[in-house]
C-alpha cells in the first residue's frame, strides 16, 4: 500500500512506498539479492530492454531501495529519487551529471569541505571551471554566471555556521542564466525545508544524518524531476554503481518512520538550549537558526518551518578555550557527525574543514573557537548541565 499524496509528511514517512510481497510482511521486507531470476529467456530479454517492468541487479534497483526512494519522492514531493551509497557520492552525481567539459559552476563558499574538494579539486581536473560566492549576496551570484555556467550549488543552512540563503532567490538567477540549482538539504531535513518547492531543481541528502538518525549506516539521495533524473542521472547512477546497498535502504527506510518524531524533540530542545546558552559570559556569539537574533532571520522565517537541531557558538580564547570546553563535556561526544540520537559536537577548525586555510576560514566566519553541536534526544536538563558545567572550566 502506498500513502495517498495528500497525506501528511508523517503519515507519508509511515507508510509512503510500502511494497508488499506475496508474504504480506506487515514491516517492510529487506530483499538482500544481488540479482533476478526471470520466468522465461523471453522475459529476461524484454526486462533488459525496458519493454517491460521489473528489476534486474541491484546495482540499476532494488524493491528495498525503490520503497526508501519513493517514501523520500513522497517526503519531498518530488517525481522521482535516486538512492546512493552515501551523501557524497548523491552530490558527486548530481554535479557530475549536469556538467561536460568547459562548463562552469557557481557555488556559495560555504560548503560541507568535501563538497568544496569535489567542485575544487575534482571537476576542474575534467575541464569543468568554478567560481566560489558569498551565498547570502545575490550580486555575487549574479556576476559569477559566465556564458558557460550550467550549475548552482549551495547548502542551506550552511556546516558549521548555520548561515541561510534565498533559495527562490538564487533559484531566479540561476535559471534566468539557464542553470539549474542544486541544493543540499542536509542541515533543514526534509521536514524544515523543500527546496524543490522553493524553485531548486535538484536537492540532495545525507541520509547518513538524521535520516538514520541513530548512526549505523551510510546513504544519500537525489530528488527531481523524472525528467532531471532520466537525462542526467539514470545512466551515470546504473553503469558507475554508486548504489545504496538493500541493508542500509532498509536501514533508512525505517529511520524514516520516525524521522518527524526524533528532528521535531530534537529542535524543540536545541531551541531551549540556545536560548539558554545566548549571551552566556564564556561566548562571543550564537547561531541558531531557529532565533529572531539570527543573521538571516528573515529567510529563515520565509523559506523554514523549524530551526533545525544544530546550534553553532564561539567559545572564548579560541582553540584553546574550544579544546577546554570539548574536553570538559561528559556525555556529549566529540566527533564530526550530526543528525544523532545522541548528542554530538564538532571542532570545525580541526576536522570538517581542516583542508581550508586560515583565512579562507575566516571568510567564512569559523573562528578556531567555533563548535557546532547536533542535539539529540537525551533531557534537556542533562545537556544543559553538561554545557554549562563544561563553560565553567574554559
Ligand atoms: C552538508 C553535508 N553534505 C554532505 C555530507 C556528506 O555525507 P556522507 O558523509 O553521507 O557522504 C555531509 C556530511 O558528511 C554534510 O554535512
Amino acid at each position: 500500500m502506498s500513502a495517498k499524496k495528500d497525506y501528511r509528511p508523517e503519515t507519508r514517512l509511515v507508510h509512503a512506498g510500502t511494497l508488499r510481497s506475496q508474504f504480506g510482511e506487515m514491516s517492510e521486507a529487506l530483499f538482500l539479492t544481488q540479482g533476478y531470476i526471470y520466468p522465461s529467456a523471453e522475459e529476461c530479454e524484454a526486462r533488459f530492454s525496458g519493454k517491460i517492468p521489473g528489476y534486474v541487479y541491484s546495482r540499476y534497483s532494488n524493491p528495498t531501495m525503490s520503497m526508501f526512494e519513493q517514501r523520500m519522492a513522497a517526503l519531498e514531493g518530488a517525481e522521482a529519487a535516486r538512492s546512493t551509497a552515501t551523501g557524497m557520492a548523491a552530490v558527486t552525481t548530481a554535479l557530475m551529471g549536469l556538467v561536460r567539459m568547459g562548463d562552469h559552476v557557481v557555488a556559495a563558499k560555504a560548503l560541507f569541505g568535501s563538497c568544496r574538494w569535489v567542485i575544487e579539486e575534482w571537476l576542474a581536473r575534467f575541464g569543468v571551471t568554478f567560481t566560489l560566492v558569498d551565498g547570502e549576496d545575490l550580486d555575487q551570484w549574479k556576476k559569477a554566471v559566465t556564458r558557460n555556467t550550467k550549475v548552482f550549488f549551495m547548502e542551506t543552512p550552511t556546516n558549521p555556521t548555520l548561515q541561510v540563503y534565498d533559495i527562490t532567490a538564487i533559484a531566479e538567477i540561476a535559471h534566468a542564466a539557464g542553470a539549474k540549482l542544486v541544493v543540499d538539504n542536509v542541515f533543514a531535513t526534509p521536514l524544515y525545508q523543500s527546496p524543490l518547492k522553493l524553485g531548486a531543481d535538484v536537492v540532495v541528502y545525507s541520509a547518513t544524518k538524521h535520516i538514520d538518525g541513530q548512526g549505523r549506516v551510510l546513504g544519500g539521495c537525489i530528488l527531481a524531476t523524472e525528467k532531471i533524473i532520466v537525462d542526467n542521472y539514470h545512466q551515470l547512477l546504473r553503469q558507475t554503481g554508486p548504489s545504496l546497498s538493500p541493508f542500509n535502504a532498509w536501514v533508512l527506510l525505517k529511520g524514516l518512520e520516525t524521522l518527524s518524531v526524533r528532528v521535531e524533540r530534537e529542535t524543540e530542545t536545541a531551541a531551549k538550549i540556545a536560548d539558554r546558552l545566548s549571551g552566556h559570559d564564556r561566548l562571543t556569539r550564537l547561531i541558531y537558526p531557529g532565533r529572531e537574533d539570527h543573521p538571516q532571520a528573515a529567510i529563515v522565517a520565509k523559506q523554514m518551518t523549524g530551526g533545525s537541531n544544530l546550534i553553532a557558538f564561539e567559545i572564548k580564547g579560541g582553540k584553546e578555550g574550544a579544546f577546554r570546553f570539548l574536553n570538559g563535556l561528559s556525555l556529549i561526544g566529540i566527533t564530526n557527525n550530526l543528525g544523532d540520537a545522541k548528542s554530538l559536537i564538532t571542532h570545525p577548525t580541526t576536522t570538517t574543514h581542516q583542508r581550508l586555510t586560515p583565512e579562507q576560514r575566516a571568510e567564512l566566519g569559523i573562528g578556531d573557537g567555533l563548535v557546532r553541536l547536533s542535539v539529540g534526544l537525551e533531557h534537556v536538563d542533562d545537556l544543559l548541565e553538561d554545557l554549562t558545567g563544561a563553560l565553567d572550566k574554559v
